[in-house]
């Protein structure tokens, strides 16, 4: 009979939809919480298939531990920069993810409140009202920026990229600027979108929004010199992987006002917000950025969604080898 290990309980939908499989041995770790890596190399020992989460490391320790019938690790997550593929690639071990429309939609709605916090500074004005600063109207009151009629900058032009321009283009009249591996006359058409070079990219942006992978080639694609071509009135927003940026370069940016503002629910060395905490520079303490614990996704309908397709793999593969969101 086949085996599963589930590194940590995720949404009912796809739990029950495994359940209802007849022979399969379902393994799941107990508590909601990170499992501690000793106890994931145990629990993985002998099992087909691995469902892990964001935080599980999944390289070749976690594989040889597993052992030899291990054919699918079902990662729960769009992003799937913890599992080791080359390894997993090299063994014949299927790697599968979680691209659901609703992961894309939802995403690009934190992406825009963001983008709204920021222009509008409601974390700031919230802490002042809260503060009872608030004491009479003023034409100068707080002043922020219009998002409407600005020009946004999409970095990666594919599901979450697409949603985002949808809502900035026909929701906010945003002129859409774009840099991708590849040029996309559909998307230029649908959003009357200009490609850019990465450089023009970043000199011309009201707002940069990065939406690629992280990959060795695209770690640190964010770093001083980029931030140094952004306008000084620009944001930029990060809900992709931390690392995509250069977390010092950017808490420097910040500090000196190179740029107005970030948005970040993905940090460098996550899940602390600094990397190093000892640095005289702290995000926390910055008042030009809004910070969220990576839960862009973090809505019930979209996480419920996220554990049906994570489920629906599983039940593929078991039932001719070809799960749909093969990496
Ligand atoms: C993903 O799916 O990769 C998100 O970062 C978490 O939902």
């Amino acid at each position: 009979m086949p085996s599963i290990f589930i590194t940590r309980p995720i949404p009912s939908d796809g739990l029950e939809m495994l359940k209802k499989q007849p022979n399969l041995e379902i393994d799941i770790y107990e508590k909601d919480e990170v499992i501690p890596r000793e106890v994931l190399l145990k629990r993985v020992q002998g099992v087909d298939i691995i469902l892990s989460i964001l935080t599980d490391q999944i390289d070749a320790e976690v594989m040889d531990s597993a052992g030899p019938q291990l054919k699918l690790i079902a990662n729960y997550a769009v992003g799937f920069n913890n599992i080791n593929t080359e390894e997993a690639k090299k063994r014949g071990i299927l790697v599968t993810n979680t691209p659901d429309d609703s992961v894309s939609l939802t995403v690009a709605e934190h992406t825009i409140a963001l983008m709204l916090a920021l222009s509008h500074r409601i974390v700031e004005t919230d802490k002042f009202t809260r503060a009872g600063k608030y004491e009479n109207w003023g034409p100068q009151l707080l002043l922020g920026t219009d998002m409407r009629g600005k020009t946004v900058g999409i970095i990666g032009a594919g599901r979450i990229g697409t949603a985002v321009a949808q809502h900035l283009h026909f929701g906010f009249d945003m002129k859409i600027i774009y840099n991708n591996h590849h040029q996309d006359s559909e998307f230029e058409e649908k959003f009357s979108a200009t490609f850019k070079t990465k450089e023009d990219l970043l000199k011309e942006s009201d707002f940069v929004t990065l939406h690629i992978p992280l990959l060795p080639e695209t770690k640190h694609f964010i770093s001083r010199e980029e931030l140094a071509l952004m306008k000084k009135t620009a944001f930029l927003i990060n809900t992709s992987r931390g690392a995509i940026v250069d977390e010092k370069a950017l808490l420097q940016a910040l500090n000196d006002k190179k740029i107005a503002g970030a948005g970040l629910d993905v940090y460098e060395c996550e899940p602390l917000i600094d990397c190093d905490p000892n640095d005289n520079l702290e995000l926390i303490n910055l008042e030009n950025v809004v910070l969220t614990p990576h839960t862009a996704s973090a809505t019930l309908e979209t996480r419920q969604a996220m554990s049906r397709r994570a489920a629906q793999n599983i039940l593929d593969f078991l039932k001719n080898g070809q799960p749909k969101d093969i990496i």
